[in-house]
């Protein structure tokens, strides 16, 4: 097959790029190395692709011919955006909305005028949720974005729901919680402990660490994406897909400390705008209409992506984060 693969350089689009080399697919990665974090990071990405079968295209998909780019292809998996529940307010909105909602639609657009494709794969997010109305939450249950961010993803999803109703685009929308694993954001709270841990510096906390995330390791967020391209769904479909343990921040923290076995130096402050207190998705529906369900628990996960801040951060001491 022929996947697109938007976002490529990124930590979930090139763990899936790279999975669908290996399983023997041809790749096209698009990624616009925005700098949200450092771009060197996205280019280190990139060279694990190396590949007959990649080609990489570098430019912003606002602005990209994007039929040309979806000709020919079976699958797209549109995992770029701009991320972050926590910088989405203020003068940076433009930037979530554009990245987002805009260029989402473009990608429709393009989408909806191909005969070939298969699937379009949206990555959606369990920030749609915002403070759900029970757990483990539902995909029927309200969507009540508490961040910009949330409100730019839910945008995205509802277009992907209204070209499938209108158009018949093929989309799946998979709202990723919380995704981990080695490789993960520098921004992101389970680099930012692994390598606090191992440079012995000190770990910040946002609040009480009371808050609770269903995390979800990066390999079974690429088996979900692979299982929604492959398996037949109505277009318009939406999944949530969860690690399964939700587990607090401070709990997290528990298990670090143990697997790295020294003391971590925890400081707590205030609370960031936009921060949910709680994620948990069911994945009934996923399981029972894609025969998938989360395999890596969280000990395990988190285990390895301590070896691998070990083996980044630890040697080389360097400070990519
Ligand atoms: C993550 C991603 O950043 C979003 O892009 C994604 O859409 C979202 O998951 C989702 O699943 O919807 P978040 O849950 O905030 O957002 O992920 P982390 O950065 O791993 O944070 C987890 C928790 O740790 C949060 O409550 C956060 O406040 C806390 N945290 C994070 C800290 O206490 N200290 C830090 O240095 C970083």
């Amino acid at each position: 097959m022929k996947a697109i693969v938007t976002g490529a350089a990124g930590f979930v689009g090139s763990t899936l790029a790279r999975r669908l080399l290996n399983l023997g697919h041809e790749v096209v990665g698009v990624d616009a190395l925005t700098d949200y974090y450092t771009p060197s990071l996205k280019v280190s990405n990139l060279a694990r692709l190396k590949d007959a079968k990649f080609t990489s295209i570098s430019g912003d998909l606002n602005d990209l011919p994007l039929k040309h780019l979806i000709d020919g292809a079976d699958w797209v998996f549109h995992q770029a955006g701009q991320p972050g529940v926590r910088k989405s307010w203020g003068e940076d909105f433009g930037v979530y909305s554009k990245a987002n909602i805009d260029a989402t639609q473009r990608l429709l657009e393009a989408s909806r005028q191909s005969s070939t494709l298969k699937k379009f794969v949206y990555a959606s997010s369990s920030s749609v949720y915002g403070d759900a109305e029970r757990y483990p939450t539902l995909e029927t249950d309200r969507p009540q974005p508490r961040s910009p961010y949330g409100v730019t993803k839910l945008a995205a999803e509802n277009l992907c729901t209204l070209y499938a109703s209108n158009f018949g685009v093929p989309t799946v929308s998979l709202r990723y919680f919380t995704v981990y694993g080695p490789r993960q954001r520098p921004d992101m709270a389970f680099t930012r402990f692994v390598r606090a841990a191992v440079l012995e510096e000190p770990i910040n906390i946002f609040g009480s660490g009371e808050q609770v995330r269903d995390f979800t390791f990066i390999g079974d967020i690429v088996e979900a994406n692979i299982a929604a391209a492959i398996e037949e769904t109505e277009p318009g479909e939406i999944f949530n897909v969860a690690g399964g343990t939700s587990i607090s921040v401070n709990g997290v923290l528990t298990l670090l400390e143990a697997l790295n076995g020294r003391p971590l130096d925890v400081r707590y402050g205030e609370k960031v705008a936009g921060d949910v207190l709680q994620t948990g998705g069911s994945t009934s529906r996923i399981f029972e209409m894609l025969g998938w369900r989360a395999q890596t628990a969280l000990e395990d996960g988190l285990a390895m992506q301590l070896a691998w801040a070990r083996d980044t951060f630890g040697r080389r001491g360097d400070s990519n984060a």
